[in-house]
């Protein structure tokens, strides 16, 4: 594997015009990550380029990672073995695989070995014992934690923060802390990171982001934002597919509801309680994750 073809153009960065934005006075652009690579798109790709990158200096002949049966990473993760014809293992929680899952079948159709497991095993998945265990199962293979969150993927979201013009704010949704993190990291010190929790009682991610962090961290300052969860993980109300549809509609900019719609939806809320003073610049990530639109429909959560 040769690095340059990790080498991607940087995405677009979308204005979005509109007259609450002109009656706040706040500007607000999409930086349009998921139009970054066809297949491995958003944050997803920033998290995974430096891993793969490890992976090949390492010398290594295959990945093992975790993931839900629906996940992004999963399906980015797949999709990185099919573009860069490497091998791949997913830990997937189970109990048990459901074939027809749009997710599971792009994996298996990828060429990525599935390893499904109970839920009680799946949970071990950070736990140092049972990762030995996985390393002695997979020699040879190159370990990525789920949602490709550690240190070598902070390195690629440090890339997408450096590539930004400057702003006010930069505001992206939050999982695992790994892409808040990055951006902290690579931001200017003026530079306001705010993240939008997309589960509930997400307060213990502090700790993990400062942890993320921990390599004197000198970026910018950050925010974790816990109230705009919306239901939970993998949960949303109609207020927030609504507008997920409408953005849609009005700017062309496709947004799922589980993340990248709530992180909108959050900014609208937040700009009409005038949460960003009048004048301020507000960059959205857009951090992919579209494939999850199909797992909705495929579960009838979402209609179209
Ligand atoms: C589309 C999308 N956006 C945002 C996130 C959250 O990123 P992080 O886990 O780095 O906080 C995820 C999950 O990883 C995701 O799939």
């Amino acid at each position: 594997m040769d690095n340059n073809q990790f080498l991607l153009p940087e995405s677009p960065i979308q204005e979005i015009r509109h007259p609450l934005l002109e009656q706040k006075q706040v500007k607000l652009a999409i930086k349009r990550d998921d139009l970054l690579h066809p297949v491995i798109s958003g944050n997803k790709w920033r998290k995974l380029k430096y891993n793969l990158i490890h992976m090949q200096s390492k010398r290594c002949d295959s990945f093992v990672t975790f993931g839900g049966a629906f996940s992004n990473h999963l399906y980015a993760s797949a999709m990185a073995c099919k573009t860069f014809n490497l091998k791949g293992h997913a830990i997937v929680r189970g109990p048990i695989l459901d074939e027809n899952n749009p997710t599971i079948r792009m994996a298996r159709a990828c060429g990525m070995t599935l390893h499904v497991v109970d839920r009680k095993t799946y949970r071990l998945r950070n736990d140092g014992d049972y990762l030995q265990t996985l390393q002695s199962e997979f020699p040879n293979s190159f370990i990525i934690p789920e949602g490709g969150t550690n240190q070598a993927a902070l390195s690629g979201v440090i890339e997408l923060a450096q590539s930004l013009p400057p702003s006010n704010y930069v505001v992206c949704a939050t999982g695992s802390g790994g892409t808040i993190a990055g951006l902290a990291k690579g931001s200017p010190t003026n530079t306001n990171v705010i993240g939008i929790a997309v589960l509930k009682q997400a307060d213990y991610l502090n700790d993990d982001i400062s942890q993320l962090l921990t390599n004197s961290h000198s970026g910018a300052s950050w925010q974790l934002l816990t109230n705009h969860h919306y239901g939970g993980y993998g949960k949303f109300t109609d207020d927030v597919w609504t507008f997920c549809q409408l953005m849609r509609q009005t700017y062309q900019l496709p947004l799922e509801p589980i993340y990248t719609g709530k992180m909108l939806f959050a900014i609208w809320q937040l700009i009409r309680q005038d949460y960003f003073p009048r004048g301020s610049t507000i960059m959205a990530i857009h951090t992919g994750g579209l494939q999850g639109l199909d797992g909705l429909r495929y579960r009838g959560l979402i209609s179209r």
